[in-house]
Parts: C-alpha cells; sequence; structure tokens
C-alpha cells in the first residue's frame, strides 16, 4: 500500500468549452487554484462567462453561497498558452474530439508540465487513453482519463481510465482526487472506445436519431417516451443536443473505428447536421431549435 499522496491544489484545464468550463467550475469549487488555457481572449472569455453563468446558476438553485461562488471565479485564471501549465500537479485536457488535437495537446504537455510526478488526464469521450499516452513520451506511466459527465456541476460520476502504461499510484491519485476533493462518485473503466458510459449510451442515442430519421416516430414521441416510460432525466434526442451533436458525431465514429459494429456507425442525419455546424444547444439549433 502506498503512502497516502498529498492534496492536489495546482489544476490546469486545457479547453474552455462546455466540459472544460465545468471541470474548471468544480476545481475551483472545491478550493483548487486553476489555470484554464484558451486559444485567444474571445475564446477566454466565452469560457469565464460559462463559468460564471453556472456558478449563479448553483448560487440561484440553492447549491452554492454567493461568496463561495466569487471565491470559485476568482481561482480561476485564464491564459492563451499550454507555457502556463509549467508549475500544474494535474493536467486535464478537454479540448475538442479530435484525435490528432488531443495527441498534440498530450506532445505539447509532456513538454510544458514541469513535475516528473504531474498526472496528465484527459476527459476524452472515446479515444483509447494508450494513444494519448504514446503522444506524451516518457510521461506515459503519468496519463490516464479522468472523463466527466455534462452537466459537470451536477452530475457525481467519473469515470477514472488507466491505460495500459499507467502507474498504479497515478490511478490512486487521480481516485483520491475525484472523490476526496471533487467529492464525486469515480468508477474504474476499461480503455476501450466508449470506456463503460459511452459505449452504453451512444449506441442508444445513435438508435433514437435513426428513429426520427427514418420518420418512424416525432423527435417530441421519442423523448417523451423514454421520460415517462423509463424515468430518464431527458430523452436521447434532447440529451444528444446537451451533449453536443459533434461530440456524438467523435465518439460513434470512434466506436465504429474500434468495433466495426453497425449499431456504432452514425447516421447520416446526424453527420448532416454537423456539416451544417447545427450542433445543439451550444449553436440555439440541432435536433431541437432553441431559439
Ligand atoms: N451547480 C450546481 N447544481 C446545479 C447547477 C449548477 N450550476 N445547475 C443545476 N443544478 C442542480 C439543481 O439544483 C438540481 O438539483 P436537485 O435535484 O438537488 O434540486 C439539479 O441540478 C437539476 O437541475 P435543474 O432543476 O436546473 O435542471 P433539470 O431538472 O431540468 O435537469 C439536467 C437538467 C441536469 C441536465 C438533467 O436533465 C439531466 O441530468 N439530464 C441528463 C444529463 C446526462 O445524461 N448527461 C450525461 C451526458 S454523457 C456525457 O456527458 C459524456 C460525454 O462523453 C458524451
Amino acid at each position: 500500500m502506498s503512502a497516502v499522496a498529498a492534496p492536489i491544489e495546482r489544476v490546469g484545464v486545457v479547453g474552455g468549452g462546455i466540459m472544460g468550463c465545468g471541470i474548471a467550475e468544480v476545481c475551483a469549487r472545491a478550493g483548487l487554484d486553476v489555470i484554464l488555457v484558451e486559444v485567444d481572449s474571445a475564446a477566454a472569455d466565452l469560457a469565464e462567462q460559462r463559468i460564471r453563468a453556472s456558478l449563479e446558476r448553483g448560487v440561484s438553485r440553492g447549491k452554492l453561497e454567493p461568496d463561495a461562488a466569487r471565491e470559485a471565479l476568482e481561482l480561476c485564471r485564464f491564459e492563451p498558452d499550454a507555457g502556463a501549465l509549467g508549475d500544474r500537479e494535474l493536467v486535464i485536457e478537454a479540448v475538442v474530439e479530435n484525435r490528432e488535437a488531443k495527441l498534440g495537446v498530450f506532445e505539447l504537455l509532456s513538454k510544458t508540465v514541469e513535475s516528473g510526478s504531474a498526472i496528465l488526464a484527459s476527459n476524452t469521450s472515446s479515444i483509447p487513453i494508450v494513444e494519448l499516452a504514446a503522444a506524451a513520451g516518457e510521461r506515459a506511466p503519468n496519463v490516464l482519463g479522468l472523463h466527466f459527465f455534462n452537466p459537470v456541476p451536477v452530475l457525481a460520476l467519473v469515470e477514472v481510465i488507466p491505460s495500459l502504461l499507467t502507474e498504479p499510484d497515478v490511478i490512486e491519485r487521480a481516485q483520491a482526487f475525484a472523490e476526496g476533493q471533487l467529492e464525486k462518485d469515480p468508477i474504474v473503466a476499461p480503455d476501450r472506445a466508449g470506456f463503460t458510459v459511452n459505449a452504453l449510451l451512444i449506441p442508444y442515442l445513435l438508435s433514437a436519431i435513426r428513429m426520427f430519421e427514418q420518420g418512424l416516430a416525432s423527435a417530441e414521441d421519442i423523448d417523451k417516451g423514454m421520460v415517462k416510460g423509463c424515468a430518464h432525466p431527458m430523452g436521447p434526442l434532447a440529451l444528444a443536443d446537451l451533449i453536443g451533436l459533434d461530440t456524438v458525431l467523435g465518439v460513434s465514429e470512434s466506436l465504429y473505428r474500434e468495433h466495426r459494429e453497425q449499431l456504432f456507425a452514425p447516421p447520416p442525419l446526424l453527420q448532416r447536421l454537423v456539416a451544417a455546424n447545427l450542433l445543439g444547444r451550444k449553436t440555439g439549433r440541432g435536433l431541437y431549435s432553441y431559439q
């Protein structure tokens, strides 16, 4: 049994989209010093607005005191360059669900994060962790998946995904971080495309999109069926829009690439919506319209 590791105090998040902001927010709410890396000031402003809006929602729902929300926002710093992450003890990559983009981030982090014991984690929904580890070269034993669920401040689960190369001590520290510091509920998941949850969730969402695409049922009835008939908090089409159709497509492609099974293949409607930049809630229109 290894000695109890000191708590993590300095966290970096790369990518200020929905997931990166949610992860930065829960880290700051846990009192950690957070640096969020976004490419330019416009993207950083958007990320700050997202975090601020979610903290305000937390206050209005009675989950957070106004002072705590203000302190959490003060703990978040926004930087345009991953070079700012030198002193971080944990960095969580949350850029777009694209293999090349993520490989590039891991290669960069292996050079910019100074401490050899720092954990380099990915919030990927589906890309094999071992590929990201390989891109991190000598840091491969410190690489694992830390997969959060949207909305991050609300959903308790974190999948902890070791690769074949991850050191046991790194897995233990990541679990202790998720559970002890973020007060999440972690499970260890296998390093296969989709890990545990998305390997089950994405085929379900794709089936709903196919059912709608084929005109077998209306979007409203498909969603109502799962909400009223199975007590899901939201239906599959509304959930796909919440996750982002580009992410659903990216995960579907990773799953299909690995398993070659039809149930993982992206339906044409999903491909067309993404090609049209109709990505769901975040762009105001996807399977539903939000305008
Ligand atoms: N901070 C803290 N708590 C918050 C919050 C915030 N910013 N916003 C909302 N909450 C809390 C509320 O207080 C409420 O808590 P309560 O049940 O104790 O009262 C709870 O969250 C629900 O919030 P709301 O009442 O505002 O909203 P709804 O009841 O309409 O629920 C929802 C919205 C949380 C999105 C719910 O519909 C839901 O859980 N949907 C399913 C989401 C899901 O399945 N996500 C997983 C996607 S898969 C994924 O992310 C993986 C990726 O790789 C694809």
